[in-house]
């Protein structure tokens, strides 16, 4: 197949010949009897990966299965995305990642990267059995108790032993959980004016602080997830200056949105961490400029509508991202002036490839390289309509909103997953 007249990187326009599932040739004017894709100068990316998405598959099969998932994220232009292990059972031992891994084989959208559970049953108390899950046909590699964090020091000492022998990875929710109980959302003259129990940074800092610490000391990586706060990505700094090997993460909605939204009481914004100041937003926007935090991931958290529709005390914190992300990314980074294309490759799917240990995701758009690649309209923009959604679910928190660019095709190994914007399956 041959792409014709794209721009990889936003740069000069290009043919891209595609054929047996990688890169065969780029230059002007190739001919061929292939498939021609007329790409009239859309931008070429390669395939986003994904740190961080909720697929509730096993056991929340009514809010998201890891083949709607893959649809939001194939249509997202995702080829790659890492499956939290807080499912029901969690994704603790080798037999569930596989499970895992295969639905997501089995759907063929993208690929679907079990991330296995640090501790058994998210428990916090004994570590899971992370040896036979990295071992597993899903060669898991990142390990997360993702929606609860892993607050024992002790044990949060011996998982980063651990995934040291493993050249894997802890990706810690941070949050002190003593001191956010009951909290509802951020802390602050809002929270206090709203009535609402606040989540203070320091519940996040202090978890961060204290685990860059001990991945210096085991000589061991660390990932930060969902990064809220602009003490935080202060304390990032401070560390990666000093050769801790720590990367973090921020979300589309934490890039976007804050804490006024609380104000309208209205649970699609419900969400952990919660979303934060204006000061916050501009600080992590700042910090994925310059590379202090190294990914966009979108932490989708799709839930049905009944636990999503209710007071807000009462609704499960989470929100969708996986078909809006690359559009907030460009709303947020790109036409500011504070990301270009090849920032935006590197933020969506070269680091978060390497984090994740995958080798043929997040590569170069060059000759001999795996066909990953997304193919984006910048100049289309859209209204979020929450109904059109390929996510099972509809806690969208960008209804209504005009977002900028439109995911044309997504390939995965050279064959189309997405095409004029529809899933191929
Ligand atoms: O808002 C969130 N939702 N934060 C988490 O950490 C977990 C996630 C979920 O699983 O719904
Ligand atoms: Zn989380």
């Amino acid at each position: 197949m041959i792409l014709r007249n794209v721009r990889p990187y936003g740069e000069d326009a290009v043919d891209v010949r595609i054929a047996d599932g990688r890169i065969t040739e780029i230059g002007p004017g190739l001919d061929g009897d292939d498939d021609v894709l007329d790409g009239g100068g859309l931008i070429a990316l390669p395939g986003l990966v994904d740190l961080h998405t909720h697929l509730r598959e096993p056991g929340r099969e009514d809010a998201e299965t890891v083949e709607t998932g893959s649809r939001a994220a194939a249509l997202g232009g995702y080829t790659a995305v890492h499956a939290m292990a807080n499912t029901d059972p969690v994704a603790d031992t080798a037999g569930v990642v596989e499970q895992v891994w295969r639905l997501g084989q089995e759907a063929g959208l993208v690929d679907v990267v079990p991330v296995g559970a640090v501790t058994v049953g998210l428990g916090g108390e004994q570590l899971a059995e992370l040896g036979a899950m990295a071992d597993s046909a899903a060669r898991v590699r990142v390990f997360s108790d993702d929606g609860h964090c892993v607050a024992d020091p002790a044990l949060m000492r011996r998982a980063l032993e651990y995934v040291k022998a493993l050249d894997g990875v802890v990706a810690q929710h941070a949050e002190e959980p003593r001191l956010t109980v009951g909290a509802q959302m951020n802390e602050g003259e809002r929270s206090a004016r709203l009535g609402l129990a606040g989540w203070p940074a320091a519940a996040e800092e202090a978890v961060i602080a204290r685990d860059v610490l001990l991945a210096q000391h085991v000589g061991a990586r660390l990932h930060v997830c969902h990064v809220s706060t602009a003490g935080s990505v202060d304390i990032l700094r401070w560390a990666k200056a000093r050769g801790v090997q720590v990367t973090a993460e921020v979300t589309p909605h934490h890039l976007l949105l804050t804490d006024a939204l609380a104000e309208t009481y209205d649970p699609v914004y419900k969400v952990n961490p919660p979303l934060r100041t204006d000061a916050d937003v501009q600080a992590l926007r700042a910090g994925l400029a310059d590379g202090t935090i190294d990914a966009v991931a979108t932490d989708h958290a799709p839930h049905a509508v009944e636990d999503k529709e209710s007071e807000w005390a009462a609704a499960r914190p989470g929100m969708l991202g996986l078909e809006q992300a690359l559009a907030i990314v460009v709303q947020t980074m790109v036409e500011p002036g504070l990301l270009d294309w090849r920032g935006v490759a590197d933020r969506m799917s070269v680091r978060p490839a390497v984090i994740g240990r995958l080798e043929t995701h997040g590569r170069p758009l060059a000759v001999g390289e795996p066909a990953n690649l997304l193919l984006l309209d910048p100049a289309h923009s859209s209204v979020v309509d929450p109904a059109a959604l390929a996510s099972r679910s509809r806690n969208s928190p960008y209804a209504g909103r005009e977002l900028p660019g439109r995911v044309v095709a997504t390939f995965l190994r050279g064959v189309p997953t997405v095409l004029d914007g529809k899933a191929t399956k």
